[in-house]
């Protein structure tokens, strides 16, 4: 695939050996899951969407403009990759809301379902915390996690098994501003 020289002035000359998800696509289907959201979040009651930050900074910020209901808006800290693109297994909070949760319908908003890990452990430390239910948006899912504490209820769209990067998802912190989910040259 021949990249873009815009694409190019963004990479640093670094090519996209291709693109899954283009720009287009991707506004069209957070356009949906934000009415599917509206459509099955209960009226009248305290609803809270969580981002799972780095990754999902710019999935958070067009999806909540899509939900057409009062929300709140927070932000998570975890981690669990390093440098790398293999998962390290460990999931650390690095900062959660001091504000309570407790009693509201929590929307937690991931970029990436990948190895489950991430969810797995994080689902359960908010569990705790008294939510009066408990749901996931993910914008992408790779369907390789052999089990799951809480699936994602939405999901934008299925992802192939591939290191991806682009709207939010990076490699060793580059190519999170790229504004479509692709594949970098090695
Ligand atoms: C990535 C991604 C997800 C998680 C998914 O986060 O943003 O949160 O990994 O992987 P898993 O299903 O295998 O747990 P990362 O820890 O790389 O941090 P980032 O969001 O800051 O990039």
């Amino acid at each position: 695939m021949s990249t873009s020289a815009e694409t190019l002035a963004r990479t640093g000359g670094k090519h996209i050996s291709h693109v899954l998800f283009s720009e287009e696509q991707i506004a069209r289907r957070v356009r949906e899951l934000g009415e599917q959201i509206t459509r099955e979040i209960p009226e009248g009651e305290d609803i809270l969407v969580l981002g799972l930050l780095k990754g999902s900074f710019i999935f958070v910020s067009d999806l909540v403009r899509e939900i057409r209901r009062p929300i709140e808006v927070d932000f998570l800290i975890v981690s669990s990759y390093g440098g790398g693109t293999e998962s390290s297994g460990e999931v650390q909070l690095l900062y959660a809301r001091q504000a309570s949760i407790e009693g509201k319908h929590v929307i937690l908003v991931e970029d990436i379902v990948d190895s489950g890990t991430t969810l797995n452990r994080l689902i359960p430390m908010l569990e705790k915390r008294g939510p009066k239910s408990l749901e996931v948006a993910a914008l992408l899912h790779k369907h390789i996690a052999k089990e799951m504490v809480r699936d994602a209820k939405w999901v934008g769209f299925d992802c192939p098994q591939e290191f991806v990067i682009g709207y939010g998802l990076d490699h060793s912190e580059k190519y999170r501003h790229l504004p479509f989910v692709g594949v970098i040259e090695p």
